[in-house]
């Protein structure tokens, strides 16, 4: 059965007390309520995840990283390993985020490695794709889709897929207060879903959750999150506000 998710990417915000306190508070927001219809994630700072995930332990909420090494262990000043991440509870990583791929110049080699070292690790992994706008004004923005997952993602196994949510991430929606219109993000949802099915066949296809992200908010989530391959979102800035963010999860 394909599963509903929001994932909130806290990005670099909040410092350590203010990170626990918001974790807090949606761990009693949930905690209060009927099961929701979505897996609540939130993808944390490293700084902040062995205390975030020790909050969320035995809650309905589940924490992850925004990043990991390339590497196992060893040298690597200043990174930190997919086992590392494992080992604070944490259940998931976001990679491919278009901001490590632009601005720390992440490529799709780079990222195969990443996705291989949390898999390894017992990491679920949400790997993010997504075109530049001048991409999308060129018409090239399914190209760029099926070069991202096919050199970044499509070279595990179909097995290894059972542990990974697409995020399909338009980097001009990101941030911007720009959207994809929910046609936009269907009409790509479905695309993606096609090229997972064609490398993995129906099942895994069908299975597999995709997530919109991009200036996702309380007034667009419903309507997104209403396409049929559309299966919840990734959510930057609208994570950082308690009512924002649990309207959002409440739109699925
Ligand atoms: P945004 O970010 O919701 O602030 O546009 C989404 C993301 O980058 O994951």
């Amino acid at each position: 059965m394909r599963k509903k998710i929001v994932a909130g990417n806290w990005k670099m915000n909040m410092n350590l007390a203010e990170g626990l306190k918001f974790a807090e508070s949606v761990s009693r927001y949930f905690n209060n309520k009927p099961a929701a219809k979505a897996e609540v994630i939130l993808c944390t700072p490293f700084i902040h995840l062995g205390g975030v995930s020790a909050i969320l332990e035995n809650s309905k909420v589940a924490s992850g990283a925004q990043n990991c090494a390339s590497e196992e262990s060893g040298a690597y000043t200043g990174e930190v390993s997919a086992g590392m991440i494992k080992s604070t509870g944490a259940k998931y990583v976001i990679i491919g985020h278009s901001e490590r791929r632009s601005y720390y110049h992440e490529d799709d080699a780079i990222l195969n490695r990443k996705t291989s070292m949390a898999l390894k690790s017992g990491l679920k992994v949400i790997f993010c794709c997504g075109e530049v706008k001048e991409e999308r004004e060129t018409g090239k923005h399914f190209e760029v889709v099926k070069r991202q997952l096919g050199n970044g993602l499509f070279l595990h196994s179909g097995k290894e897929m059972a542990e990974v949510v697409i995020a399909y991430e338009p980097v001009w929606a990101i941030g911007t207060g720009l959207t994809a219109t929910p046609d936009q993000a269907q009409e790509m949802h479905k695309f993606i879903r096609q090229l997972v099915s064609e490398k993995y066949g129906k099942e895994i296809a069908e299975d597999m959750t995709i997530l919109y992200g991009g200036s996702c908010k309380p007034s667009n989530a419903a309507e997104i999150f209403s396409k049929p391959d559309v299966d919840g979102g990734l959510i930057g800035g609208a994570s950082l506000k308690l009512d924002d963010f649990t309207a959002i999860v409440e739109a699925v």
